[in-house]
């Protein structure tokens, strides 16, 4: 399968993008064809809300995302992986999320993995946030959802590395 990570992270080699490193680390072992795209290191500016891609199925924004959504489409499995930014995505994701419209409808029958990072301790805390990336998910034609890694009680860059959710990317990827 073509796996796509979407570490939504500005802050690059942060825990959210480590843990997207462990489930590549793990797809890869099986043999699966992998890609992850750092958002923080794109050119990616916010949707307007025109419509001209109603018409033309384009942005009228030239910027990375014309290549990313080629991405998006052609793969089997899409992790999408935020910090928790005051118990939401952060903006580089919604950002994202949101410049998919052109072509939402043709990201269709694909396999979600939601990789969350936070100080919190708690799952539950995190609810709201996958619920915003669930509201995307439920747009896309027959998107499911494979399951969550709770990057929980990490702040700090590199905190993430001693925890046992490490192991956990690392086997929802070689799982697949
Ligand atoms: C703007 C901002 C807002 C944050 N809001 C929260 C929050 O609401 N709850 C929380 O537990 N942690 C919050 N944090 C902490 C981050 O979620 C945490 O540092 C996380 O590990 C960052 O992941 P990253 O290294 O992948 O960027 C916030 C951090 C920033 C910079």
């Amino acid at each position: 399968m073509k796996v796509l990570v979407i570490s939504g992270s500005p802050r690059i080699g942060g825990n959210s993008d480590v843990l997207c490193d462990q489930f590549l680390l793990g797809a890869k072992a099986a043999g699966h064809e992998t890609e992850k795209i750092q958002l923080g290191k794109k050119n990616l500016m916010p949707c307007l809300g025109c419509e001209a891609c109603a018409k033309t199925g384009k942005c009228i924004q030239k910027d990375d995302m014309e290549e990313m959504l080629d991405k998006l489409v052609g793969a089997d499995v899409i992790v999408l992986a935020t910090p928790v930014y005051f118990y939401c995505m952060d903006a580089q994701l919604k950002m994202f999320i949101d410049r998919s419209l052109p072509r939402y409808q043709q990201i269709k029958d694909k396999k979600f993995y939601f990789i969350v990072t936070a100080a919190d301790t708690s799952h539950q805390a995190m609810e709201a946030t996958l619920e915003g990336m669930r509201g995307y998910t439920a747009c896309l034609p027959g998107a499911e959802e494979l399951g969550v890694i709770y990057g929980t009680g990490a702040w700090k860059k590199g905190e993430i590395q001693n925890l046992p959710v490490m192991e956990e990317a690392y086997a929802a990827g070689k799982n697949l």
